[in-house]
């Protein structure tokens, strides 16, 4: 039986979440089709994890086995790489009936779920996280992407997996940075959604960040229950999904300002957090003891908690370019309070270079 399942009627799928999962044949199976698969990963994860994959997909009935093997980091998720899975996919005479495995973090599912996307006009895919980021939140939502010179995660499309399957086992060999970057999109989901989770959070991330398995069962299972309620409600991002991007739109000016890869992405969006809970005390009444708790949660989490040392008019500039904003305005992810986010447009300028401030 699933943990959870993300509730897109016909689309709906299971998010499989525990330890020792990535052996389990029974949870690849049922989504073989005709049994051709092609797994992409990354240099480091291929190291570590391919092997097992390819054992439990093979056990599970799979035939024709392609494995491609992109560049590690954020850098890989662009143009260049993708062409190089297509031209892989071709080579191996990849039809349409073949299933896409995601195997490893944010980059490899956001750009093997892109190509599924759109190669031969889409074929399904699975995401297998092997980040907490991408446990937590990337792997859930079809969300996929590579990213431009001009912008983080211009190019994309909607498309969601067959499954997710989280093997929490896998987050042992992943470094400590890793590990604190993913904790940053899990704080998010407590501060936009549930206040009960920061302070368990707040109570538990000792235990999080010793890698004990049960409190990131936990920690998956709550994160991943979140994100699927919204995502089952808004899919496309008309209206309530916009919160998930909390400490987002100053997160993904910071990535684009300083180069991608310079900070990680949840390293960006623990930064853009505090920002936006600086702003939330300006414009949206969240107590400045609370702006507090998110800096002490952000930094506990050994997240930076500051801004890079970037100008303020080019993370503004930056921020207009975003997705995010409508006609040339910004729209910000903001809290009333911990657990509760509003959605809020129309901001004067110099309260986002105050909050900036604030958080240098
Ligand atoms: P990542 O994919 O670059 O992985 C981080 C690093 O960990 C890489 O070096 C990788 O090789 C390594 N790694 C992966 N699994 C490992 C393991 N088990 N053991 C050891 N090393 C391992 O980064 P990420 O933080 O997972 O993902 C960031 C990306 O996710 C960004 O591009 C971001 O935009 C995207 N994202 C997408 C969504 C979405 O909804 N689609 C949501 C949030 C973030
Ligand atoms: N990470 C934002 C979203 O999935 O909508």
């Amino acid at each position: 039986m699933p943990d959870l399942s993300v509730e897109l009627g016909a689309r709906a799928y299971p998010i499989h979440i525990g330890a020792g999962l990535l052996d389990r044949a029974d949870l690849y199976a049922p989504h073989l089709g005709g049994g051709a698969v092609a797994v992409v990963t990354n240099c480091a994860v291929a190291r570590l994890y391919l092997d097992r994959l390819e054992r439990a997909l093979r056990a599970a009935g799979a035939r024709a086995l392609t494995r491609i093997v992109i560049p590690e980091g954020e850098q890989a998720k662009e143009w260049q790489t993708l062409d190089r899975v297509f031209d892989e996919l071709l080579a191996a005479r990849c039809g349409r009936d073949t299933l896409l495995v995601a195997l490893g973090g944010g980059v490899v599912g956001d750009l093997a779920g892109f190509a599924a996307a759109v190669y031969q006009r889409g074929v399904p895919f699975l995401q297998v996280p092997t980040t907490l980021l991408a446990q937590v939140d990337s792997s859930v939502g079809g969300k996929t992407a590579i990213n431009h010179a001009r912008g983080k995660n211009m190019i994309g499309a909607f498309h969601q997996p067959l499954a997710v399957i989280a093997d929490v086992a896998t987050l042992d060999t992943l470094a400590a940075r890793e590990l604190s970057a993913g904790m940053a999109e899990v704080i998010k989901h407590g501060l936009i959604l549930d206040a009960d989770f920061v302070a368990w959070l707040e109570a538990n991330l000792g235990k999080l960040l010793a890698r004990d398995r049960g409190a990131l069962v936990h920690a998956v299972q709550r994160c991943c229950q979140l994100k699927a309620g919204v995502v089952a409600a808004d899919e496309r991002e008309t209206g309530l999904r916009a919160i998930l991007n909390f400490g987002h739109t100053f997160g993904h000016a910071i990535e684009a300002g300083l180069g991608y890869g310079e900070w990680l992405h949840g390293e960006a969006v623990a930064a853009g957090m505090v920002m936006a809970a600086e702003l939330s005390a300006r414009c949206a009444g969240l107590p400045s003891a609370e702006v507090a708790r998110v800096r002490r949660l952000v930094e506990r989490a050994q997240l930076p908690a500051r801004a890079p040392a970037l100008e303020a008019e080019r993370l503004l500039e930056l921020m207009q370019a975003d997705k995010k904003a409508e006609g040339g305005q910004v729209r910000f992810v903001l809290l009333e309070a911990i657990g509760r986010a509003v959605l809020r447009g129309g901001i004067d300028p110099a309260l986002v270079r105050q909050s900036m401030a604030a958080a240098r």
